[in-house]
This record gives structure tokens, sequence and C-alpha cells, in this order.
């Protein structure tokens, strides 16, 4: 495909508004994201709050991304943006807007499961060619999906209740120690002790690749609940550690498992879970044991953003899969990784 080709795609699922230009190498032109700082004296995303603000700065953001890159919009062939999951309120202020911006350019629109975006997220900084196993780990899902082709997957193992990322927030909250909770977690965890408290680790014993973190969760608010907060705050490298321990743990080794007993040597790890070192260095450690490589985006390609949205729209560009400008943000549920 000529260097004149390129694809913009949009991102509103959540608390981020992005945009972002690629070419058809899956080469980044240029991006643009506003992060919603406001939500977090909230301790969580307020919905109406997120779809407000993505009301207030899309159009913004779209006009400097567009001056920025200095590309002339005769050469955008495609817009592409995410649908699903995600808040409602949000998904159709960016649905709506690349409608209109699609019919008004007359160029096809493209849209894209919110979860794939993470997946193809990979494609940005490596080189990969299916058949791969994705582990799928964000704030709202946890699921391990085997890709035949980049438009061919199938769901081999999910959580049957919460999610990793869920359970890193509400245990930060927990301790005090504020949200999002993977990343403070993550920082603390590395000075403290993972044995400090056993905490359960669900499914352990059953042959399926399926997660749970309900238990965890529950174990966690319990312990917390016993504790004051000045124990909690003298111990928290070590809590921040043992619960890191117990979430990751049953990622790997389902991971690997399903890995080796199906012959597969290629897994991504792909969601904002995907930025936890430790989870990236023993994930990694464990793929080698089976000789297999395992790919994981550089940290801003890990949390949400218009750049993996759109790298997930060139397989679909490429098989010809464009959706009717009549398309409703609920469209893609067939496709959710759930
Ligand atoms: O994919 P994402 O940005 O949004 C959703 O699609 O949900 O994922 C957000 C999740 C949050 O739960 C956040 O705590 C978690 O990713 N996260 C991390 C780290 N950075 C972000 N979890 C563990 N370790 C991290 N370093
Ligand atoms: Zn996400």
């Amino acid at each position: 495909m000529s260097i004149l080709n390129y694809l913009l795609a949009i991102e509103s699922s959540c608390d981020d508004t992005s945009v972002a230009i690629i070419d058809f190498n899956y080469k980044i032109v240029h991006q643009v994201t506003s992060s919603q700082v406001e939500h977090n004296r909230f301790g969580g995303v307020l919905p109406e709050l997120a779809s407000r603000l993505h009301i207030k700065n899309i159009m913004y953001l779209t006009e400097l991304l567009i001056r920025e890159s200095k590309i002339n919009l005769n050469d955008i062939k495609a817009i592409a943006v995410s649908i699903n999951p995600g808040l409602i309120g949000s998904l159709i202020v960016g649905l709506s807007f690349a409608k209109s911006f699609a019919w008004s350019l007359g160029i096809p629109l493209i849209t894209v499961n919110h979860m794939m975006g993470h997946v193809f997220a990979n494609y940005i900084e490596h080189r990969i060619t299916p058949p791969f196993l994705a582990l799928v780990v964000s704030g709202g899902h946890t699921e391990l999906v085997f890709f035949n082709d980049e438009n061919t997957f199938v769901t081999v193992g999910k959580t049957l209740d919460d999610s990793a990322g869920e359970t890193f927030d509400k245990s930060a909250k927990l301790l005090n120690l504020g949200y999002p909770g993977g990343p403070v977690i993550d920082k603390y965890a590395k000075d403290g002790n993972p044995e400090f408290v056993k905490f359960p680790r669900a499914l352990k014993q059953k042959d399926d690749y399926n997660f749970s973190y309900s238990g965890l969760k529950t174990a966690i608010k319990l312990y917390c609940h016993d504790k004051d907060s000045a124990f909690l705050e003298a111990h928290k490298s070590d809590l921040a550690a043992s619960i890191q321990m117990a979430i990751i743990e049953p990622l790997i080794s389902k991971t690997v498992r399903y890995a080796k007993v199906n012959n597969i040597n290629k897994i991504l790890l792909a969601g904002g879970v995907a930025a936890n070192s430790l989870l990236k260095k023993l994930l990694q450690e464990k793929a080698a044991s089976i000789n297999a490589e395992l790919y994981y985006p550089s940290l801003s390609l890990c949390t949400d953003n218009a750049a993996m949205i759109a790298a997930a729209a060139i397989p679909k560009y490429i098989a010809g899969q464009f959706s009717p400008l009549s398309v409703n943000a609920f469209s893609e549920k067939g496709i959710r990784f759930i």
C-alpha cells in the first residue's frame, strides 16, 4: 500500500479521548490523547462526566491531530472507531463523531472492538504473524484468546466473575493508595515480600483456562478490614507484592499451559494490566521455558489509545469489513471477548 494511505482512528470508550493517524505499515504518524484526570478525586470513572469531557475534547483534538500531522485529508482512506465494550455515553460520542467524519469525507467507517484494539497494539511495534495466543487483561476483561488469523479468533478462557484490573483497582482503594490501582501496586510491590500474605489462587486445580477474581477480592477485603490504617500504611509494599502475585500467578500459569498443550509459540500480552512489570518479566521467563516468544506493547500503548484502534482496523480494511453508517454502539456485541 502506498505511503500516502492513512487511517484515522478515534478511541473514547472510557476516560481517555484519543485520536491517531497511522499508515498501513502500522506506523503511527501522529497521536493526541487527553486523559481525564478529573475522575481521580472520585476514586473511579464517573460515566456522565466522561461523556461530557469527550464531547468537549473530541473536535479540538481531531483538529489538532490533522494540523500537527500535516496529513492531507484526501490521503485518509477510512475512519476507525472503537465500539464496545465501554461506557455507552462515551462510546456514542466517539461513534457519532466518527460516522459524521466518514460521511463528510465519503470514506468507509470501520468499527473496532476495543479489546481487539488492545491485542493489535502489539502490531505497532512488532512484526507478528498468526497463529498466536493473546492474554487480554484490562480494567473490565480477563481473557485468553486464540487467533488463527487476524480476523478469526476464539476465546479459550475468561474470567467467571471479576477482572484482574478491577482487583488491582479495588485493592489499591482498600490500601488507601488511590486510583488507578495497577500502577501504584506495581510500584510499591517492587520493595515488598510477595510471601507476606498468602492470598488464595482461584481455580488452580481446574484443568480449564478460566479465571476467577471475586474470591481473591473478598479475601483482600476481609484482610484489610481487620487491620487499622497505620498497619496498612506500614506494610503497603508487602501487601502490594502479595496482592500482585495472587493476581498474576493464575494469568501466567494458565496462559503458558494453554500454549504448551496446543503447541503455540507466540504469546501476546494486551490491555492496561499488560503494563505490569512483574507480569511481563515472569510471563517472559515462563514463555521462554516452552520456547515461546512473548510480545507486549510499550507502556504508552498498553493503556487506552487510538493508535491501537487504527491497528486493529487494518486487517478489517484489507478484508473489506466496513460498517454501515447506521451502525450503533452495541453492534459488535457478537465478537465481544466475553
Ligand atoms: O485497558 P485499560 O487502560 O482500560 C480498560 O479497557 O479497562 O486498563 C485499565 C486497567 C486498570 O485496572 C489499571 O489499574 C490497570 O489497567 N493497570 C495496571 C497497570 N497499569 C494499568 N495493572 C497492573 N499493573 C500496572 N502497571
Ligand atoms: Zn482498554
